[in-house]
């Protein structure tokens, strides 16, 4: 997403100005090209010298400097730019971005692009809580400025509050957001499923099995990348919550079903990358579970096939994590299921599948056509299924 972009970090006078050499490292690392604008302000709390050796490239800190071209620094800048991020953007860069003032290079530069703006505002939580601050914001929202964060906690002053800067993974998806606003699934609505359900037996212990979630979690990230509203149904994960979708958090295969009831009134796709349980309790205890007896049988009885009985005129993906006869089993359960497409993988595989960070996995559409990926990492397969979606939804 971010290879071969061309980003422009403006960087403004805050405390978390730091931080942005951060993002401004992650996203060199990622293949982009970074353009650093810093405010006068922002040159007092960390040297223009330290985002040029994290970019390799110049630090534009003057509007009348003599930039390392000869065009006009801000247009240029303005015109090469895929996206400009403003982070941490201040309250007063705020109030004159939002006034329309064009007095340093930074403001300059955003006034003259067509490109997407993110700004993750930080500042003190008064300053970002105070209606003229609010009222700017919501100005620059309304002329599609995209904000992220800020995010709550303690504030350089010492106080709790709204004012810190957004995390650099919360950046970093918003901009590949950004980038895929024009993408094959802009405007798409997709429900996507990860993780293993768990069924109580008490109130200590479930019956749950070994999804990890990182299938569905790439998923539902790559989509959000190609322009996707993604609405994210995950079973209980130790995974780190993705940025910049709705997340429903379950944990039974009931509540999964009714959350997707919920979700998919008008999606264009549904992929269930979950990992739902086919058993239950028949009854949870109510009570901790006591070793008194030598023996202990539970009673178990079938969960609702979710993905069987969902019906709607959306693409339907299904996943067959198999032991045996791999694509035999998928194609029937593409069937019996009414799928567009399942995504069959061998678990016995010992580099791939639960907890791994790769898979190796077979594409299986309606009409028994079969596309066998190589060990891909969980991403690039996410992406390579995502092609196959997006081809169905035209
Ligand atoms: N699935 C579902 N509801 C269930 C069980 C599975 O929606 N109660 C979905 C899974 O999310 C997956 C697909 O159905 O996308 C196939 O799941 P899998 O466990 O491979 O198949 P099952 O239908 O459960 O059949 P079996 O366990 O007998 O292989």
């Amino acid at each position: 997403m971010l290879k071969g972009k061309s980003i422009v970090l403006g960087v403004t006078g805050g405390v978390s100005a730091y931080k942005a050499v951060h993002i401004a490292s992650q996203l060199t690392q990622a293949s982009a090209q970074v353009d650093v604008i810093m405010t006068e302000a922002a040159t007092r709390f960390v040297a223009p010298l330290t985002f040029q050796a994290v970019t390799g490239r110049p630090v534009a800190t003057e509007m009348f400097g003599l930039g390392s071209n000869c065009g006009i620094q801000h247009i240029v800048l303005a015109e090469a730019a895929d996206v400009i991020v403003i982070a941490p953007a201040t309250a007063n860069t705020i109030a004159r971005l939002a006034a329309g003032i064009a007095d340093d290079l930074l403001c300059c530069t955003v006034l003259a692009a067509k490109s997407p703006v993110i700004l993750a505002p930080a500042m003190d939580a008064n300053m970002y809580e105070n209606p003229v601050t609010q009222d700017n914001l919501s100005k620059l929202q309304a002329r599609d400025f995209i904000t992220v964060g800020p995010a709550s906690g303690r504030l350089a002053s010492g106080k709790e509050g709204p004012g810190r800067l957004a995390e650099t993974s919360d950046i970093l998806a918003a901009i590949s957001q950004a980038l895929g606003r024009e993408s094959d699934l802009a405007a798409k609505h997709l429900v996507v499923t990860a993780g293993g359900t768990q069924e109580p037996i008490d109130p200590v212990r479930c019956i749950t099995n070994r999804s990890s979630g990182k299938m569905g979690y790439a998923l539902a990230e790559a989509a959000r990348d190609r322009g996707a509203r993604v609405t994210l149904i995950t079973a209980p994960t130790s995974l780190p919550r993705p940025a910049r979708m709705q997340i429903v958090d379950v944990c039974t295969a009931h509540e999964m079903h009714t959350a997707i009831r919920d979700a998919i009134s008008q999606c264009d796709a549904l992929i269930m990358a979950a990992a739902v349980a086919d058993y239950r309790p028949t009854r949870a205890a109510k009570d901790k579970i006591k070793k008194e007896a030598a023996e202990l049988t539970l009673e178990l009885e079938r969960t609702p096939d979710i993905l069987g009985s969902i019906k709607g005129a959306f693409v339907k993906v299904g996943f067959a994590a198999e032991s045996s006869n791999l694509l035999e089993n998928a194609s029937r359960k593409l069937h019996e299921k009414g799928l567009s497409l399942i995504i069959a993988n061998d678990i016995t595989a010992r580099d791939s599948g639960f907890g791994s960070d790769y898979n190796r996995v077979t594409i299986v559409d309606q009409e028994g056509k079969t596309d066998s990926l190589p060990l891909l990492p969980k991403r690039q397969v996410a992406d390579r299924i995502l092609d196959r979606v997006a081809k169905l939804l035209g």
